[in-house]
């Protein structure tokens, strides 16, 4: 059962929704990153694409997280969580701006050059911060709520 109170189940089920389809994003552009050495590596064209793609859905993600009023409301609950929450919105820009680099620093060449491997190594720390984010702020959430979500990870 949800609580009742500020917060729109609707709303928070839906950013559930989301964390699942930005982990979707994360493994396709590892898959990408991880076919630049084989015979057929996707286009670098496509890959930052779909960068930008991921970026375009951080950003809208993390506004409607910090307008949603769930950490808000975790910390009302809570009170001890303030500083954790605080964190955790903190380091929306951080991501977005570690993004925003590793998408300007792509190399021109195609996948095949070497000069891919700084990228892929990048993504693959930038995976890292994001998967770390969304399990601290699952957290938050759920002793906020003292509710067990389900959340995988
Ligand atoms: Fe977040
Ligand atoms: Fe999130």
């Amino acid at each position: 059962m949800f609580p009742s109170g500020r917060v729109d189940p609707v709303i928070l089920g839906h950013l559930l929704g989301q964390h699942r389809d930005l982990h979707a994003r994360l493994l396709a552009l590892r898959a990408d990153f991880a076919a630049a050495h084989d015979a057929n590596p996707p286009s670098a064209k496509a890959v930052r694409d779909r960068l930008l793609e991921l970026r375009d859905h951080l950003r809208d993600h993390f506004v409607q997280e910090e307008q949603g009023g769930f950490l808000e409301e975790s910390i009302a609950r809570m009170p001890r969580l303030s500083v954790a929450a605080r964190e955790v919105v903190a380091e929306h820009p951080r991501l977005l701006a570690e993004l925003d680099t590793l998408v300007a620093t792509l190399p021109p060449r195609d996948l095949r050059d070497d000069s891919w491997d700084e990228a892929a190594r990048g993504f693959a720390a930038f995976t890292d911060h994001l998967l770390a984010h969304e399990r601290n702020e699952n957290a938050v959430v759920q002793q906020g709520y003292n509710e067990d979500f389900g959340f995988s990870d």
